[in-house]
């Protein structure tokens, strides 16, 4: 192959690149999950859920897939060996610093008792388990 060829080679493998770099499937939003699992919630995850809408849903989105504003708590990072319900109960309480992610710190949430943050994390493990996240 002469040096002539070998160039267009590589300009033609460049173009090729560059055309499926264009035409690849827009990218979901960092922090932002596309769409997870929701399996049918026991009457306690239930209870929760309702809990999470009115207090945590702002920041962590429906379905705890995360917003702008926080990330989403369906994630392998929040498997229960990493983060055990302990850091619910303090996360709520005493808020959060910011370590994992880039969306700032989570501050305490009040009017929410321990009793409640029981059925949030009921719910939220439940979505965990049906999306693989053990
Ligand atoms: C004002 C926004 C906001 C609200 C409201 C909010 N959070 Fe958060 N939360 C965050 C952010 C941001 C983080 C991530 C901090 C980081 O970078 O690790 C976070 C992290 C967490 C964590 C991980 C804690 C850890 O140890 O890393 C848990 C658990 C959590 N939130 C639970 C909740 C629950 C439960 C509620 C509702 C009662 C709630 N959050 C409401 C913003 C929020």
């Amino acid at each position: 192959m002469t040096k002539t060829n070998l160039i267009w080679l590589a300009a033609a493998l460049g173009l090729t690149g560059l055309l499926l770099w264009l035409a690849r499937p827009p990218q979901p939003d960092p922090g932002q999950m596309a769409s997870i699992k929701i399996p049918a919630l026991s009457m306690t995850a239930r209870q929760g859920q309702q809990k999470f809408l009115a207090n945590c849903a702002v920041c962590h989105g429906q379905n705890a897939t995360g917003t702008k504003q926080g990330p989403p708590l369906v994630h392998s990072i929040y498997r229960p060996a990493h983060h055990a319900d302990a850091s619910f109960y303090r996360a709520v309480q005493l808020g959060v610093r910011a370590h994992h992610w880039g969306f700032g710190n989570m501050p305490p949430i009040s009017g929410v008792t321990r009793e409640d943050v029981t059925l949030i994390i009921r719910y939220i493990r439940e979505l965990q388990r049906a999306n693989g996240i053990y």
